[in-house]
C-alpha cells in the first residue's frame, strides 16, 4: 500500500504521521496516537476507500462527483475519508466519540491547505441529533457493526444504543439473511427506524 509512515524520533509517545498521496500529487497527512482505542490509526479499510474516491471510475466526468455534496461520515477515527472527500470538493461532517475530537480536529488543521469543500468535526450527541434531525418516519437506516468485548467499548456501546433508542426503534437482520459467505457472528446488521409519536387515546 502506498500510504507511508513519518515518525518523530524525539516522541516519546511513538505518535505517528500517516502520509497519504493523492493522485495529484498533494499528500495528506494524517496524526495517529501510538495509544488509545481503535480510533487512533488509520485503517487499512480507510485507505482504500479514500482511494477508491479518486479513481475515474468514481470521480467520473467533469467535476468530481463529490464536488458541492455533502457527506457524513459516521466513526471516522483519524478522518482520513472524510477528509479526503472534502479535499475533492465535498461538504464533510466528520464524526466520533468526544475522546477523539481533537485528533479529527488536528488532522482537519493539518490539512486545510488542501480543502476544497469544507469539513468539520463532530461527536457522539450531535451525531444522533443529526441522525433524529434527518430522519421521516420512512426513513431507513441501514447500521453495520463489529460487536467489540475489549477496554470501554461494551460501555460505549451501551450508550450509544441507550441514547438512540430514545428516539429510534430497532430491528436485527438475522444472520441467515445475510450473505452467505461474508457473515460473522460478531457483526450485526440492524434496520433503525424513527419512533413514531404515539397518538392521543
Ligand atoms: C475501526 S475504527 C475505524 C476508524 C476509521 N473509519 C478508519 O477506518 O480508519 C471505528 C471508529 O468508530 C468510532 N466509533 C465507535 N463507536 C462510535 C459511536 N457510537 N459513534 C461514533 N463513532 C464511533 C471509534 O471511535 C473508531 O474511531
Amino acid at each position: 500500500m502506498a500510504a507511508t509512515l513519518e515518525s518523530s524520533v524525539e516522541d516519546p509517545l511513538r505518535n505517528f504521521v500517516r502520509v497519504l498521496e493523492k493522485r495529484d500529487g498533494t499528500v495528506l497527512r494524517l496524526q495517529q496516537y501510538g495509544s488509545g482505542g481503535v480510533g487512533c490509526v488509520v485503517w487499512d479499510a480507510a485507505i482504500v476507500l479514500s482511494k477508491y474516491l479518486e479513481t475515474p471510475e468514481f470521480s467520473g466526468d467533469g467535476a468530481h462527483a463529490l464536488s458541492r455534496r455533502s457527506v457524513l461520515e459516521l466513526g471516522s477515527g483519524t478522518g482520513a475519508v472524510g477528509l479526503m472527500a472534502a479535499t475533492l470538493g465535498a461538504d464533510v461532517v466528520v464524526t466520533d466519540l468526544e475522546e477523539l475530537q481533537d485528533l479529527l480536529k488536528m488532522n482537519i488543521n493539518m490539512n486545510e491547505h488542501l480543502v476544497t469543500g469544507s469539513i468539520q468535526a463532530k461527536s457522539l450527541e450531535p451525531l444522533l441529533k443529526t441522525l433524529k434531525d434527518l430522519s421521516g418516519f420512512e426513513t431507513c437506516i441501514i447500521c453495520c457493526y463489529e460487536q467489540r468485548t475489549m477496554g470501554k467499548n461494551p460501555e460505549i456501546e451501551k450508550k450509544y444504543f441507550e441514547l438512540l433508542q430514545l428516539d429510534f426503534d430497532f430491528e436485527k437482520i438475522p444472520l441467515e439473511k445475510h450473505d452467505e459467505e461474508y457473515r460473522s457472528e460478531d457483526i450485526h446488521i440492524l434496520y433503525i427506524r424513527k419512533k413514531k409519536p404515539k397518538s392521543p387515546s
